[in-house]
């Protein structure tokens, strides 16, 4: 039987109760964590979101009847007690923030009970986390959680008044939209006004916050919900929230400025991780040519090394073709790995294969200065030892080797680099290394769609020096776009606008848009630059990629109250789902089933 909350006023959440509360009465709520019944004596474990309590109830303090009713409690049970803070009788729990006072317990009301749940409530679950997520209601309440998304509700907080204090306005931008051009797919809403005719979910602000520095907002940000249909790993969701920023008047350096100053007091004022500024910062080549990535981890070493001139004369056909196809060879230094058995060499091939390498070559320098290698017999030994010393290695190190075009071997080594690193514990959790990336390519080309696409977006300003390459070699322009890193992750990033209308026009038909498409889908911001447009820039960061590295979590899925899994449902609700027959006719859809799923029925 539920009882009612009347005349009752909590007057301190479970942890706040002290030593200072000693002798004094109390009144805390929360649901019982365990009850145990020791014949004469109950101890009840109370919880709330600040943490754990102990409740005594004796008969001798709470009479007969309360004391019955506290034999009756069972976990996740909703109650009220009223009773005096007393130091602990027995002994003191180091592991809890209480652990050394106790509730003799007066009074108690049970708000309401609760049926048996699914999985015991407790830090450090084990159980699998579909079940955790159905039940995410239940899920929320362990302390892990609840710690999460504190730390999470800290950090939008912080960033608000940071951002405010610098100047910048919190302004709403809508999300029922026209198409943005982020290059994920839209989530797309249907007008019942205009049948097949949608609104798109936004992939991100863009185009909006650029129109508020045509309006002369100058400094803008918003903690803004971003909408992408793409393939979702454990860094990425549906839909997901961004710190949105732009600022008008400026370049990449103030940008970059203002943030590492959030990002420095962010990190050191909720999780008292020390960042010094300025932030390190490396250019997309640099950072490709070093680590293999555009997103380095930069915890440890084990750089990449071009050997395309130390093997150019080689023998070994496979190093030839690739050089003769405009690749490389590159490789990187497994140090002290050299007796690595041939069985994980042989798992780390077949990793390398799994990211477009044609095969993987090795070279382990024995203790002895002798060699042992996949491609020993296609190379003089002089040749070896130049290679070998072109890598640095000494005896007892392992050489990898990859030669290809150079986006297979970057991708390739800069993987196998992140595996070793992690198979070796090189990547410490406690370790924060934070990077700029900068002078991104403007433009990547796609072999699906056979032209150039924008790297970042169309709008993105591309480097003055660049700009006349732009017919002839327009893969190597480079764009004034930047990426923040953390340890392997991108949190954010962001570029400098093009604000000319004689630049976007050519962009957009370098970009294949014809004066009509571009205008059919952002004409209106095309309009709005003929009106006095500012120079400007902006940024976003993944605000779950932060709260998520803040934490150490695995996944984004543990710092989101309700997140979805992999193929975007959301297991709780279990949306997405069919709707009536009459909301479609009123949207005037008619659904053809594709007829593998009808024969799935
Ligand atoms: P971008 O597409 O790089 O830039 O996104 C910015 C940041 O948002 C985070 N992010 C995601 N987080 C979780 N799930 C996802 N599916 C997901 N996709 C992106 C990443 C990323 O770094 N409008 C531009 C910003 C700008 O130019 O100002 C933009 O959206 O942390
Ligand atoms: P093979 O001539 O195919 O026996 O290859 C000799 C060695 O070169 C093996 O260790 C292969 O894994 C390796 N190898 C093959 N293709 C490549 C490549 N593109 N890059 C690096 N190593 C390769």
């Amino acid at each position: 039987m539920a009882e009612s909350m009347r005349g009752l006023h909590r007057s301190h959440r479970c942890t706040e109760v002290t030593r200072e509360n000693l002798g004094q009465t109390v009144t805390v709520m929360g649901w019982v964590q365990k009850s145990r019944n020791k014949g004469g004596i109950i101890f009840t474990d109370l919880r709330d979101r600040s943490g754990i309590l102990q409740i005594i109830f004796e008969e001798c303090d709470c009479g007969a009847e309360v004391f019955e009713k506290a034999g009756g409690l069972h976990s996740e049970f909703v109650i009220a007690v009223q009773g005096e803070v007393t130091l602990r009788q027995g002994a003191v729990n180091e592991n809890l923030k209480t652990g050394d006072i106790e509730i003799r317990a007066k009074s108690l009301r049970i708000l309401s009970e609760s049926e048996t749940p699914p999985f015991p409530i407790e830090a450090g679950s084990r159980t699998k986390e579909e079940l955790r997520l159905k039940y995410r209601y239940l899920d929320l309440r362990r302390p892990d959680l609840q710690r999460n998304l504190a730390l999470r509700s800290r950090v939008a907080m912080a960033t608000r008044e940071f951002l405010t204090k610098e100047g910048f306005l919190e302004i709403e931008t809508p999300t029922m939209i026209k198409s943005t051009p982020e290059g994920a797919r839209d989530y797309l809403v249907p007008s019942r006004v205009h049948p097949g005719s949608f609104y798109a979910l936004p992939q991100s602000p863009q185009l909006f916050k650029q129109l508020l520095m045509c309006s002369g907002y100058d400094r803008y940000f918003q903690l803004a919900r971003c909408y992408r249909d793409e393939d979702l790993r454990a860094d990425r969701q549906p839909e997901f929230t961004q710190i949105d920023m732009e600022l008008s008047f400026v370049d990449v350096d103030d940008v970059l400025e203002v943030n590492e100053r959030l990002v420095k007091k962010l990190f050191e004022e909720i999780c008292g991780i020390e960042v010094s500024l300025p932030l390190l910062r490396l250019t997309w080549q640099e950072a490709m040519d070093r680590f293999g990535s555009d997103k380095p981890d930069m915890r440890f070493g084990m750089e990449l090394k071009d050997v395309s001139d130390v093997v150019k004369d080689c023998g070994f056909a496979v190093f030839q073709n690739a050089l003769a196809a405009g690749g490389s060879v590159r490789g990187i230094n497994a140090a002290g790995q050299a007796g690595m058995p041939r069985k994980k060499i042989d798992a780390l091939v077949e990793f390398a294969k799994g990211f477009g390498a044609k095969g993987l070559a090795y070279l382990a320098i024995q203790e002895d200065g002798s060699f042992k290698s996949s491609f020993a017999k296609f190379m003089k030994p002089e040749e070896l030892q130049e290679l070998a010393a072109a890598m640095e290695g000494k005896p007892g190190d392992l050489l990898f080797f990859a030669a290809d075009r150079n986006p297979v071997v970057w991708d390739v080594l800069g993987n196998l680099r992140l595996e070793l690193g992690r198979q070796l514990g090189l990547m410490k959790k406690e370790d924060f290394r934070f990077l700029w990336v900068t002078d991104f390519p403007l433009l990547e080309y796609s072999e699906e769609e056979g032209r150039f696409m924008a790297k970042h977006h169309p709008f993105t300003m591309p480097m003055e020096e660049d700009w006349p390459r732009i017919d002839n070699d327009p893969g190597a322009v480079r764009a004034k776009a930047y990426d923040i890193v953390l340890n392997g992750t991108e949190l954010g990033g962001g570029s400098v606008r093009i604000h000319q209308a004689d630049i976007q026009e050519k962009m957009l038909q370098v970009l294949g848009f014809t004066q009509e498409s571009a205008h059919e889908q952002f004409g209106f911001l095309l309009d709005a630059f003929r009106y006095g447009v500012p120079p400007h820039a902006g940024l976003a960061f993944g605000l779950d990629r932060v709260v998520m590295l803040m934490t150490g979590a695995d996944s984004i899925r543990d710092v989101i109250a309700f997140p979805k899994v992999k193929d975007a449902s959301c297991l709780m609700c279990e949306a997405p789902a069919g709707v009536d027959a009459k909301q479609l006719e009123e949207l005037g859809i008619t659904v053809s089933q594709p007829e593998t799923a009808a024969q799935e029925e």
